[in-house]
């Protein structure tokens, strides 16, 4: 059965590793991203928009999916699934009803007052159910579902406002990340970061992992970053394998198809896991 993601974040805070996020578009996605993270032996997120929640048939359909899986592939290591995104207090509350154990409500495209109020009312709904709360503050840039937005780097008293007066589990501050591919070189601000993980001693949750270069990554984990969303990158992966395949075999069966990508796919998994430092830690 999936679970919240406090205590898996708490122990990658006080350990100081990072417990990655990947977004699933599909079942085929959902069980490379259950069975590679089972094979090294680590925790994982799984992350759901709005927008792929809509495509895969609604968020019960997902979470029956998510844990039938898990229990025909036996999967032991703790696995939360996640509302990524949310965009109101209805599709948190949604995600909560059919049984997710933790969401994000995104309403950083509100002044800060309004954010405060949305969060606070989507934190008193989950803390009644026993689900963790992401929020985020700033604005990531690039394309998240159908939203395309610039970078606006998250204020420290404003982020120690919404910690304060919602009393989320996890903080999504902006600082420089984008969704998507980056044009030019990422400027994560750790400076910021640094202050914000010893004001708020929450874990601090990285979005528009794909891109940011390894060291940014690690550097990013020892200022407070405990959780780090991908979802470009493996699309990508999956992508261009499949690109190259389809060119010279001529199956036509989906399920083959589809599994072309499968190998790259698992491959950016790996990696991510032992960046962040994930495995071993289920
Ligand atoms: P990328 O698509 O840039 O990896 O970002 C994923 C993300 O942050 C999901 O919330």
């Amino acid at each position: 059965m999936v679970v919240s993601m406090k205590e898996m974040l708490i122990k990658a805070k006080n350990n100081k590793y990072a417990v990655p996020q990947f977004n699933i578009n599909n079942l085929e996605w959902t069980r490379f991203i259950l069975e590679e993270c089972q094979k090294n032996n680590s925790p994982v997120i799984l992350g759901v928009s709005e927008g792929a929640c809509k495509y895969m048939g609604g968020f019960k359909t997902i979470y029956d999916m998510t844990n039938d899986l898990m229990e025909y592939l036996n999967i032991t290591v703790p696995v939360s699934l996640h509302l990524d995104h949310g965009s109101s207090f209805d599709a948190c509350k949604e995600a909560i009803d059919v049984g997710f154990k933790s969401v994000m409500i995104d309403a950083s495209r509100f002044e800060i007052d309004e954010n405060i109020r949305i969060t606070k009312d989507v934190v008193d709904y989950a803390k009644e159910h026993g689900v963790s709360v992401e929020a985020e503050i700033g604005h990531v840039g690039g394309q998240e579902d159908d939203n395309n937005s610039g970078i606006l780097y998250a204020e420290v008293d404003e982020c120690i406002r919404l910690v304060n007066e919602t009393e989320i589990d996890f903080l999504a501050p902006a600082l420089g990340s984008v969704h998507g591919p980056y044009k030019g070189e990422p400027k994560l601000n750790f400076e910021r970061m640094k202050e914000l993980s010893d004001k708020t001693n929450l874990p601090l949750v990285l979005h528009g992992g794909s891109g940011i270069y390894d060291e940014q990554l690690k550097m990013g984990i020892s200022c407070g970053i405990c959780k780090i969303n991908f979802n470009t990158e493996l699309q990508m992966a999956w992508n261009s394998a499949l690109r190259s395949e389809i060119n010279v075999n001529q199956a036509y069966d989906p399920r083959k198809v589809i599994k072309f990508g499968e190998k790259a796919m698992k491959e950016c998994i790996s990696t991510k896991i032992a960046l962040l430092g994930s495995n071993n830690r289920a």
